[in-house]
């Protein structure tokens, strides 16, 4: 090879070995091979060669040009791998470390009682059914034969939204939306929230209840205190005491409060220490629900037949059974929701 050309091989390839990016080794390609480059051009000037010297120069520079894009390319090749490997060595994960801890929700507890309580009456064939937080005042009084000026509603201090507007203070509207828009047979129970301008230790202007009802030809109330039996037991204990006492409802008649024996004293009415029981204030009995069978005045206002149909219906507070089971008490704990309380219920 002429003199001038190896000279010019050995400049490209030191240049080439001490290039430290594929940026640099590219300037070099463009400036060696690109339009202008120095290879390019000697290629370019060939015709002005003598033509007897023309096949040995153009080979030279063929072999020339050949020779700088085999070193690019290796450079290039050996340029990429060491870029891997350093990525591989500065990247590295350390597997040993220990992996950032996720805090784990629960259910809240009274959800927990809800759940509970739900479950044990879909297992008697009982379907859910819900209604409005915001009820009218037919529903939530009227058709349950609590008409204006009624003492009973007295004892659900009221909400009110607008005239005939309110925050639903039971759960037992929902009955008449139902028997409104189905026939029977009806095997219902309702979970939701209910609203009473009430506030202590044992009220919450916001609560919850379960309402349940039950409508067919031939429902007595035996099968009342049938259901309503099992189901307390099913919360609270296999052997639990339950008590059907007289009461009064203006939708139901004839009416029942339930009780099951003190949990906390055991029916005892005191404690160890002889003292009362501060819970069932030294009775031994805790009420837990209300319930009757549905008066045939309600059924008038649904149009149902009451010599066909007869029915029972029940309302039960859920806050109350899950400070029961859980020894709560405060019913503001279940609304303030510190960690601390939260955190002592069963999680799943
Ligand atoms: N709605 C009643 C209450 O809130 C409970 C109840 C429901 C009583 C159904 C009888 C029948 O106090």
């Amino acid at each position: 090879m002429n003199e001038s050309l190896e000279r010019l091989k050995e400049e490209v390839a030191g240049r080439l070995s001490r290039s430290v990016s594929e940026a640099e080794v590219e300037q070099l390609r463009v400036e060696y091979l690109g339009r202008k480059g120095t290879v390019t051009g000697l290629l370019r000037g060939l015709k002005d060669v003598a033509p007897e010297e023309r096949p040995q120069r153009g080979e030279e520079l063929n072999r020339l040009r050949a020779f700088i894009e085999e070193r690019i390319a290796g450079c290039l090749e050996s340029l990429k791998a060491e870029k891997r490997s350093k990525a591989l060595t500065e990247e590295r994960v350390d597997i040993t470390l220990p992996g950032s801890r996720r805090e784990r929700g629960r259910v809240h507890p009274l959800t927990m009682v809800v759940d509970e309580i739900v479950d044990v009456f879909s297992a008697m064939g009982f379907e859910i059914a819900r209604g409005p937080d915001i009820e009218d005042d037919y529903h939530n009084f009227e058709a349950l034969n609590m008409p204006k000026d009624h003492p009973a509603r007295d004892m659900q201090d009221t909400f009110f939204v607008a005239a005939e507007r309110l925050l639903r203070t039971h759960t037992s509207p929902v009955q008449i939306h139902v028997m409104e828009s189905r026939k029977p047979p009806l095997q219902i129970i309702v979970p939701g929230a209910v609203y009473r301008h009430d506030d202590d230790a044992t009220h919450s202007p916001m609560f919850h209840q379960v309402e349940g009802f039950m409508v067919d030809r031939g429902i007595a109330f035996t099968d009342l205190k049938g259901v309503l039996t099992h189901v307390l037991r099913q919360i609270f204990s296999a052997d639990a005491r339950v008590r059907f006492r007289p009461s009064f409802f203006p939708f139901t008649e004839p009416s029942a409060e339930v009780d099951i024996g003190c949990v906390i004293c055991d029916g005892k009415g005191a404690l160890r220490d002889s003292h009362a029981c501060r819970v069932c204030k030294g009775t031994g009995w805790l009420e837990i629900l209300g319930s009757g069978m549905i008066d045939p005045e309600v059924f008038r206002f649904v149009g149902y037949d009451a010599e066909k149909f007869s029915g029972f219906a029940f309302g039960m507070g859920v806050e109350r059974i899950a400070m029961l089971k859980y020894g709560v008490e405060d019913i503001r704990l279940f609304f303030q929701n510190d960690l601390r309380f939260l955190r002592q219920f069963p999680s799943f």
